[in-house]
Order: C-alpha cells, then structure tokens, then sequence
C-alpha cells in the first residue's frame, strides 16, 4: 500500500502542469491574442498569475492572459475601468458567445466549455481563460479594477515579475515543497466552496506563514498551514509587491469567519488523518486525506 508521503508526492505531482495542459493553454493563447488583434492594439501579451509561477491548482481554471494595449487604446485609460472590461467583453462575445463571457472585477472570462469529470480530470484540457487588459507603466502594468465590497476600484497597478520571484524565493527556501504545498491548499480550498477568497491570497499568505526550513513531513506542514492560516486570515494581507490594494479586500468580517471554521475544521481532519497513520491504520489514513481535499488526492 501506499504511505502517506507517497500518496502525498503523487497528489502533488498530479496537481503540476504537464506538457499537454501547456501545449493546449499555448493554443488558447494565441487563438485569444488573435482575435484581440482584430479589435484592439495589442502590443504583446503573455501567460501570467499563478499559471506562470505554477501555483495554479486542477482543474486548470482562470489561466491569466495579460494582452497589453499599445497607444492607439490609451485613450481607455482616462474613462472609467468599466469601459474597457466592456469593450474587451464585447469582443470576446462575438467569438465565444454571450453564455461563454463573463465580464470580472479585472478581467474577462472566457469559458470554453470543458468540464471536468468526476476525478477533477479534463482530458488535460484548460476550462477557462481570464482575459487581463493591460497598460504598461514603466516596468509594471496597470489593470482596471472595479473595487470590491462596494469600493471605488479604479485602475491597479500590478507587477507580475515581483510575485514570480517571492514564489522562486519561496520554493527555494523550503526545499522545492512550497509551490506544491500551495497547489494542494487551493485545491483544498476549491474542493471546499472557496472559503478563502482570492485564491491568490493562499499564496500571498504562504510567502509569510510557511516558515523555512521545510519540516519534512507534507502531512505535518498541511496540518501546521491550515492552524496558521485559520489564525491569521482576519488581518490585511498587502500586495507583495507593495503596488495593489490589500490582496484581503475581498473578504468582510463574516466570510473572514466563516473561513476560520473551515480551516479549524480541516486542521482537525488533518490531525485526525496524521493519528490513524501512526496507529498503523495506513488505508483508513488515505481515506481521511481523501476526503479531506478530494479526488485527486491517490488513494493507491
Ligand atoms: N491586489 C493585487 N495587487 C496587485 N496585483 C495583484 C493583486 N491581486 C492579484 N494580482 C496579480 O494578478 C494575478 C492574477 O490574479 P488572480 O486573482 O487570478 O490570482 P492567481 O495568482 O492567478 O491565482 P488563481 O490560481 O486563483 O488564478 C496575480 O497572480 C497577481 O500577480
Ligand atoms: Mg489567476
């Protein structure tokens, strides 16, 4: 059978990209900044979030492509946010359809109609694109934002060079476990109605909570990353590139609650999972995990 570090090595290496996901997030790449090219002035655009950095989890959902406008386009940049997101929809609507466009707080999304089985598998297809218009600024972007939780939004300045190197940094310092370590919490946090919201601020969090060196034991650490989290996601986390509003703006009083029970809950499972492995119950401890973030974990 099994043991639980193994199970946990397939786990994470089912929730890595792998070559033909890339080969078919390439082709909705370059389908996307085609058509783009025929509405707007797009200067280049390039995959990015945690796509790019591979903290992304499975199902692969919301791959962010930036397509940065050139002059002929400026002119957006002194209209409300909202302008562009719509105008960038419209376009996408005529070639996906409206069911498939759905205009976001920074981005538009693009459905393209996969839809993963009961295993989380999709044919290693990508379920959705975010589409991120953008306007350089030096050597960071700005991105329109229409705010959250009833505030102003406005155009945010984002710098997607910075996040990918805390993430290097990060991964570098704790033993090449902390991108999977990531990947497993959002798939938890998928696998459970999204109690955290952004999904980026689990990562955003785990640049700080997930204290090097590496423990050893990814069934310790995931149990040590829920407590930590469930305590600590009632403060404001900042944009690490200290240019973004809070990463935490999403989330009011009740939701930031509502996660803690969920955390505190899966902090329990996980101590539960962690005592019927050293009780020597091996099959009953890889249903716990199972159960625990759903089915991609390997129970075999
Ligand atoms: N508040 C913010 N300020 C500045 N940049 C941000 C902020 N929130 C997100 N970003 C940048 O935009 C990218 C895309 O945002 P998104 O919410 O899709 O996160 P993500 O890291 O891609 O996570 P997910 O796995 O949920 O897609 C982030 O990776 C980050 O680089
Ligand atoms: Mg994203």
């Amino acid at each position: 059978m099994l043991t639980i570090e193994e199970a946990f090595t397939k786990f994470r290496s089912r929730l890595e990209l792998n070559e033909k996901e890339q080969a078919n997030a390439s082709s909705r790449q370059r389908e996307i900044r085609a058509h783009m090219d025929t509405r707007f002035d797009v200067e280049h655009d390039f995959l990015t979030g945690s796509y790019a950095r591979h903290t992304k989890t499975k199902p692969l959902k919301d791959v962010d492509i930036f397509c940065v406008l050139g002059e002929g386009e400026r002119h957006y940049r002194k209209e409300a946010p909202s302008a562009l997101l719509s105008a960038v929809e419209d376009a996408l609507v005529d070639k996906y359809g409206r069911a498939a466009v759905k205009r976001q707080r920074r981005s538009v999304c693009v459905d393209f109609g996969v839809k993963p089985d009961a295993d989380d598998k999709t044919d290693h297809r990508v379920v959705s694109f975010d589409v991120v218009p953008a306007f350089a600024l030096g050597d960071c972007y700005e991105i329109p934002d229409l705010g959250a939780l009833g505030g102003a939004g406005g155009w945010t300045k984002t710098d997607p060079r910075v996040h990918a190197n805390k993430a290097i940094e990060a991964q570098k310092a704790y033993s090449s476990e902390w991108k999977g370590l990531v990947r497993m919490m959002k798939y938890w946090n998928n696998h459970h109605d999204k109690p955290i919201k952004p999904s980026f601020l689990i990562e955003v969090m785990a640049l700080e909570v997930l204290h090097p060196p590496y423990g050893g034991e990814r069934s310790r650490e995931l149990q040590a990353f829920f407590a930590t989290l469930a305590a600590r996601i009632h403060e404001t986390w900042s944009d690490p590139a200290g240019l973004g509003p809070p990463v935490s703006d999403v989330m009011d009083a009740a939701m930031r609650s509502s996660a803690r029970m969920a955390l505190l809950e899966a902090e329990r499972a996980a101590a539960h999972a962690i005592d019927l492995a050293r009780r020597g119950r091996q099959g009953d401890a890889l249903r716990a995990w199972r159960e625990l973030f759903g089915p991609l974990f390997p129970l075999s």
